[in-house]
C-alpha cells in the first residue's frame, strides 16, 4: 500500500528529543515510523499520536545490530510503500575520562551513533526517491569538549562529518542530508545532571537565552530541513542551543 502522505523514519522515538520530534512530524503531515528498542515503549508514543489524529506505525530494533536494517526498510516500504524522510536521532552517552575510558564503551557509543546511522541511511538510501531528505542530530559536543564526554564528542564530531560526506554522496540521487546540533536539552538522557542544581545554573548563566532546551524546542528545525523549505541547503549543521555555542559567555 502507497501512502499519500510523506513517510518519515524518526530513531529513538521512544523517549525524550525523538519522540517530540515524531509528535510534530505527525502533527504537521507526515507519516511517522517509530523506531527504538523496545516496542513496548513505542506503543505508548503511537497511540498518543493516532489519538490526536495523526498516522504512526512502529518497529522495534536494537539499531546496533545492523543486520537487522532490511526488515526495518522492508516494513516501512510494504506497509507505507514510500520513504521521503529519515530522523537518525537514537544516541547514547558513556561518561567518563577519555584515559579511563574501556573498549567496550568506546564499541558501545561509536556502534549506535554513528556506525548504525551510517547503515540505516544506507538502507534507507536504496528506497528513497529524489527529493528525500535526511536529518541526523548531532550535538554540541560535536565542537566543543565537555568534561566527561570526550568520547560522546568524538562520536558526534564523527555524526557533523558524515554529514557532510553523506551530503555530497546522496547529492547523486537527489537526497539532501543536513544535521542538527542540540544544545543542553532536558530529557532522560542527562536528567541526573539537571538535578544538581549548579549544573542548571551554569548552563542557565553560560546561554544567552538563559534556560536549559526542551525536546519541543528542536522540532522545528528538524521540520524545516526535511521540508521544502530548505530545498537548497544540504550538508549544514544548525545548532539549536539558546546561543550557547556561538556567543560563549565571559565572565565579565
Ligand atoms: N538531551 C540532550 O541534552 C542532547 C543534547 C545534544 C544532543 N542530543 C542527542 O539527541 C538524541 C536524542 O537524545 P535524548 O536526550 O532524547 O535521548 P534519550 O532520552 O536517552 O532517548 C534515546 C532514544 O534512543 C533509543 N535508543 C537507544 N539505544 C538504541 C538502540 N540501540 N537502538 C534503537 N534505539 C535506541 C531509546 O529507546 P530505547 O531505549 O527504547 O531503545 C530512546 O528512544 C541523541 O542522539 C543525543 O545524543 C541530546
Amino acid at each position: 500500500m502507497t501512502t499519500s502522505r510523506p513517510v518519515v523514519i524518526v530513531t529513538g522515538a521512544s523517549r525524550g528529543i525523538g519522540r517530540a520530534i515524531a509528535f510534530d512530524l505527525a502533527q504537521n503531515g507526515y507519516t511517522v515510523w517509530l523506531v527504538a528498542r523496545e516496542e513496548a515503549r513505542l506503543d505508548p508514543v503511537a497511540s498518543a499520536i493516532r489519538q490526536a489524529g495523526g498516522q504512526a506505525e512502529q518497529f522495534g530494533i536494537d539499531l546496533t545490530r545492523i543486520e537487522h536494517v532490511p526488515a526495518l526498510i522492508n516494513a516501512v516500504m510494504t506497509k507505507s510503500g514510500r520513504i521521503d524522510g529519515l530522523v537518525n536521532n537514537a544516541g547514547m552517552t558513556r561518561r567518563g575520562k577519555l584515559t579511563e575510558v574501556t573498549p567496550e564503551d568506546y564499541d558501545a557509543v561509536m556502534a549506535l551513533n554513528v556506525r548504525s546511522l551510517l547503515f540505516l541511511t544506507q538502507g534507507v538510501l536504496s528506497s528513497m526517491h529524489k527529493g528525500g531528505a535526511i536529518v541526523n542530530v548531532a550535538s554540541l559536543n560535536a565542537f566543543d569538549v565537555i568534561k566527561g564526554a570526550g568520547l560522546y564528542a568524538a562520536s558526534k564530531a564523527a555524526v557533523v562529518q558524515l554529514t557532510r560526506g553523506l551530503a555530497i554522496d546522496a547529492a547523486e540521487q537527489g537526497v539532501r542530508v543536513n544535521a542538527i546540533a542540540p544544545g543542553f536539552i532536558h530529557t532522560d538522557f542527562n536528567a541526573a545532571l539537571w538535578e544538581r542544581r549548579e549544573m542548571r545554573d551554569w548552563v542557565e548563566t553560560n546561554t544567552p537565552l538563559r534556560r536549559l532546551g526542551t525536546p519541543e524546542d528542536i522540532v522545528g528545525s528538524v521540520r524545516f530541513l526535511l521540508g521544502r523549505d530548505s530545498a537548497f541547503i544540504t550538508g549544514e549543521v544548525l545548532v539549536v542551543d539558546g546561543g550557547f555555542l556561538p556567543t560563549r559567555m565571559w565572565p565579565l
